[in-house]
């Protein structure tokens, strides 16, 4: 399983990939309407055209209503729907990809919790909680950041929410694809019960001890998964939340972490994603520098004032990103030293993603910390980024600058893309070198 070079095939969970280079979960913002599955055919079929072995669709919520956590999301609980996105999954085959669908409720992160504008048009909304919201989330409720009006699910509506990732799990292999990947980080509903800052239940989804998450809800939703839509490939993001702030406490360490990606192996997860993440939806995930042109541009502030309510808090927001910057600054493979110690204690393949930009970093984490590898911003500048990092040299580096502008602009409703003038100048003079001519 840990033969160290890029380009040689790999199963996961009996899914066999032509390569170990894969591209991360971003946000396509494609929505349901009559263009979602052309967007997303868009947005994909390149990085397959141009060699990744394994494509993740960007999370999709597996309810028809609420549990967005950003706008534009694509739901996939409906059938008819979801059927259409098989002639996604046949563009992605038939340049010799597969791809992966992440299945995601936002909870907490959701955007009835968060978005102004959303909260206003949508009022009949419940905010799905797993316990009473953390005292940090109420504070911003009393200052007027959030508006929190939570309802805790009792044990019957966890199971049932397993359910409805079990069944998305089943229109999704029927449309098609090769694997099913759970957002459970970036603070998603997954993440909220696997954190004991979110998880204070008392019942079977609360706390495990031994584990020191609450993984009983991944149990569940494997067991739902595997019931309703067979033997196929399934993997989940694993969350540590170290990077937090030192105040905010309790949160999964690193070494429960470790203790969760091992149970989930045994349990029969086919793969494990770690990622050193926060309690917050923040830059802990996307490490690098303050988006200040996204901030600036004219054209996206109405919709963060829309989304935050106002252009005071809008640049309340601003100013908690500058923030943030400061202690998320860019970091190179930020997640391998959490990825390699899993990577000791389970038999399944570990995908590893966070800041890696070259082909050197590649080929370094490549059977020390990880099994597989991939890149995720570097893509909306280089849709075709595989045919330069696959047969490249060591120091085949992708354009990507970690500004960040992709990330803060999905909050005001753009679609995911790069929008730095300087990044995007780079990649057209390699497309017009030839620099992604690769097929297949
Ligand atoms: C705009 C944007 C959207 C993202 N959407 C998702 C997502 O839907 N699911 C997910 O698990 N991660 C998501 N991520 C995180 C990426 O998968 C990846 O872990 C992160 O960007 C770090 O990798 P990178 O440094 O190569 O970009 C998103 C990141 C960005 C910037």
């Amino acid at each position: 399983m840990s033969d160290p070079r890029l380009e040689s095939p790999i199963s996961v969970g009996g899914c066999s990939l032509r390569n170990r280079l894969y591209r991360a979960p971003l946000l396509e913002c494609a929505g349901n309407g009559p263009d979602a599955v052309d967007a997303l055919i868009a947005d994909l079929e390149p990085a397959a055209a141009s060699g990744a072995g394994l494509i993740h669709q960007g999370a999709t919520i597996v309810r028809g209503e609420g549990g967005c956590a950003a706008p534009g999301m694509t739901r996939v609980a409906d059938p008819a729907f979801v059927s259409e996105l098989g002639r996604l999954t046949d563009a992605v085959h038939a340049r010799g990809g597969a791809i992966a669908i992440q299945l995601e409720h936002g909870g907490l992160r959701s955007m009835e919790v968060w978005h102004a504008g959303y909260r206003e048009s949508n009022p009949g909304l419940e905010q799905l909680a797993v316990s009473r919201p953390p005292g940090a989330l109420r504070a911003l409720d009393r200052v007027g950041m959030l508006e929190l009006n939570p309802r805790v699910m009792d044990t019957g509506e966890v199971r049932e929410l397993a359910a409805d990732f079990g069944r998305a799990a089943a229109n999704a292999v029927d449309a098609g694809y090769d694997m099913i990947h759970l957002a459970g980080a970036n603070m998603g509903i997954i993440q909220q019960f696997l954190s004991p800052f979110y998880n204070r239940r008392d019942d079977e989804f609360g706390i495990d001890p031994q584990t020191g998450s609450g993984i009983r809800f991944l149990e569940c939703v494997h067991d739902e998964i595997r019931d309703r839509a067979g033997d196929v490939a399934l993997i989940t993001k694993v969350p540590s939340e170290s990077a937090a702030p030192a105040v905010f406490r309790p949160r999964l360490s690193d070494d429960d972490a470790v203790r969760t990606a091992a149970r989930l192996a045994a349990i029969g997860y086919d793969g494990l994603v770690p990622v050193r993440c926060s309690v917050f939806w923040d830059m802990s995930i996307v490490r690098g520098a303050f988006p200040a042109a996204a901030w600036r541009a004219e054209s996206l502030r109405p919709g963060y004032v829309e989304a935050f309510g106002g252009p005071g808090r809008a640049a309340a927001v601003a100013a908690g990103n500058w923030v943030q910057s400061r202690y998320y600054d860019r970091e190179p493979g930020w997640n391998a030293p959490l990825a390699r110690r899993v990577r000791e204690r389970v038999d399944v393949p570990v995908f590893l993603e966070g800041g890696l930009r070259t082909r050197g970093e590649l080929d370094r984490y490549l059977g020390d910390a990880a099994d597989l590898v991939g890149m995720g911003r570097p893509f909306y500048a280089e849709p075709r980024l595989p045919a330069r990092l696959l047969d490249g040299d060591r120091g085949t580096e992708a354009v990507c600058e970690d500004c960040n502008n992709c990330a803060v602009a999905q909050a005001a409703g753009a679609s995911g893309a790069c929008r730095t003038p300087a990044v995007l100048r780079r990649a057209g003079e390699l497309r017009e070198e030839g620099a992604y001519d690769r097929t297949g």
